[in-house]
């Protein structure tokens, strides 16, 4: 049988009940007559106290292993659950055994290094580079909690609301978004093939392959066939950005909606994000209340305040005059100055959203060329309808769109941008046969976290970060 986790023991009334818990040492106390071990086990924040009293005369056997426990060893504790006399926790155990499961040595020697996790606070520079252990910090705990509790909540939205869960492939052959930042599949030994015209029907896919950069194209097969879908996995961009927002892997949710047109779109998006907000304020309230504490005040109000909030909607046109207005006014605002037609920056969607409208706000009509080729053309010939979801501090947490049904408009899109439409043949004869009004979004899962978390680096809030010079553990 499993052992009961320490966050269940924690909420038990104390009737000297006999126990054994398992979990790791957070810090042991010697005072004399009376050893103080703190065990978690990473199902909660607090640990449980274990008393060790001398007065009782335990066995040599137990001192002994007292002796060589310290922060980080793992222990199997037994003893009797009390109220506990100390302030701060409910209840305690009164032990009376203790078996050292594995030790983590405090000082280093010729064998070992120490642990390298002592208790003190660490830097998050310090914990990227031991990020194997650091989910052993109170920090990267409650991530990890968030993450799994949140990617529940995502799947219970899109269940209760008649969405299929899809599974859309990792290798692809296409570029979804058309910006090019593929990271290649291939078993061909490139160095072989090196200065040779690359024959990749030759490839283990008898073509070239890649790593999705979006499961989008796919989904929509799914929705114009059962109205309804999702995809929620792994999605791979070889952009060389060292940024705090973006890794080279990263977890997508996407939504892809039949019959459904952009307010439709916006909508869904609103909603959905105030769930998952609702999700992490009930169910995550302890990690919450820690990152409102050490990473970013006023984060648990600001939720409250967005989910009780209507979204903002402004177009591209409109966003950019407010841009340029606010860099009239003053000249150093921006680094990089608004010009209609020029994706907007980071520092353009952090000031739309945090000074503009102070809220989360959706930019809608981008000008057609810095979007991709599936989005539906507008009748003024210049901009399509696409939607980004901007937030404070991050700026993009989600990008959709309602996608181009017009079979001649989209093959003229995409040969103007140089996509040959006899490679997207599948993806045509979605809109040959039976075509629909069809729209949906990608919302980047790290982004949501570091919103709802206050974590400034994105690097921070994925177990493994993958980034550009960095794919260690
Ligand atoms: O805006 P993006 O590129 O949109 C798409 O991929 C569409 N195919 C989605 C769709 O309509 N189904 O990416 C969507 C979101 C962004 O808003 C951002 O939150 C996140 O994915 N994202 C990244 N997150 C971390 N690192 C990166 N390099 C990211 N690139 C995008
Ligand atoms: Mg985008």
């Amino acid at each position: 049988m499993l052992p009961k986790l320490i966050k269940y023991i924690l909420k038990e009334s104390p009737q000297s009940q006999d126990l054994t818990i398992y979990g790791w040492v957070r810090t042991k106390r010697d005072m004399k007559n009376l050893v103080f071990v703190e065990v978690y086990d990473g199902s909660c924040f607090a640990g449980i106290q274990c008393t060790f009293d001398r007065n009782t005369g335990f066995s040599e056997q137990v001192e002994e292993q007292l002796e060589a426990v310290s922060t980080g060893a793992s222990v199997k504790i037994s003893g009797k659950l009390i109220s506990s006399p100390a302030s701060g926790q409910a209840v305690e155990i009164i032990a009376n055994s203790i078996v050292l499961l594995g030790d983590a040595p405090a000082e280093t020697t010729a064998d070992i290094q120490a642990y390298p996790l002592q208790k003190k606070r660490h830097s998050l520079e310090f914990l990227r580079e031991i990020a194997h252990l650091r989910p052993r910090t109170n920090m990267f705990g409650a991530v990890a909690r968030l993450r799994s509790r949140l990617s529940f909540a995502i799947h219970k939205y899109f269940q209760e609301n008649d969405f299929h869960y899809l599974h859309t492939p990792i290798i692809t052959a296409g570029d979804c978004e058309g910006a090019g930042s593929m990271f290649q599949v291939t078993t061909l030994d490139l160095n072989k093939e090196k200065n040779k015209n690359i024959d990749y029907s030759n490839d283990f896919f008898g073509k070239k392959t890649y790593l999705t950069v979006s499961g989008q194209l796919e989904a929509e097969t799914y929705a114009t066939a059962v109205s309804r879908v999702y995809t929620f996995g792994p999605t791979f961009r070889a952009e060389n950005s060292n940024t705090t927002r973006h890794l080279a892997e990263f977890w997508m949710v996407e939504p892809e909606i039949a019959f459904a047109d952009l307010e439709d779109n916006m909508a869904l998006a609103e909603d959905f994000l105030k769930y998952i907000f609702n999700a992490a304020l009930n169910e995550c309230e302890d990690e919450l209340k820690f990152f409102d504490s050490y990473v970013e005040k006023g984060i648990i109000e600001n939720l409250q305040n967005v989910i009780n909030a209507k979204f903002s909607h402004i177009t591209y046109t409109d966003a950019v005059k407010e841009l340029e207005k606010a860099a009239i006014s003053s000249s150093n605002l921006f680094e990089f100055k608004p010009l209609w037609g020029c994706d907007l920056q980071s520092e353009h969607e952090k000031f739309l959203t945090e000074k503009v409208t102070k809220a989360p706000v959706i930019v809608t009509d981008y000008p057609k060329d810095i979007k991709a080729f599936y989005m539906k053309q507008n009748d003024d010939g210049k901009t399509v309808q696409a939607m980004d979801v901007l937030v404070p501090r991050l700026g993009e947490i989600i990008g959709g769109s309602q996608r181009e049904d017009d079979l001649k408009k989209l093959e003229n899109r995409m040969n103007e941008m140089g996509l040959k439409p006899d490679d997207y043949s599948w993806y045509l004869d979605l809109r040959r046969y039976g075509k629909v009004p069809h729209s949906g979004f990608g919302l980047g899962f790290e982004r949501l976290i570091q919103y709802i978390s206050g974590m400034a680096n994105i690097r921070d809030v994925i177990p493994f970060p993958r980034a550009v010079g960095q794919a260690e553990f």
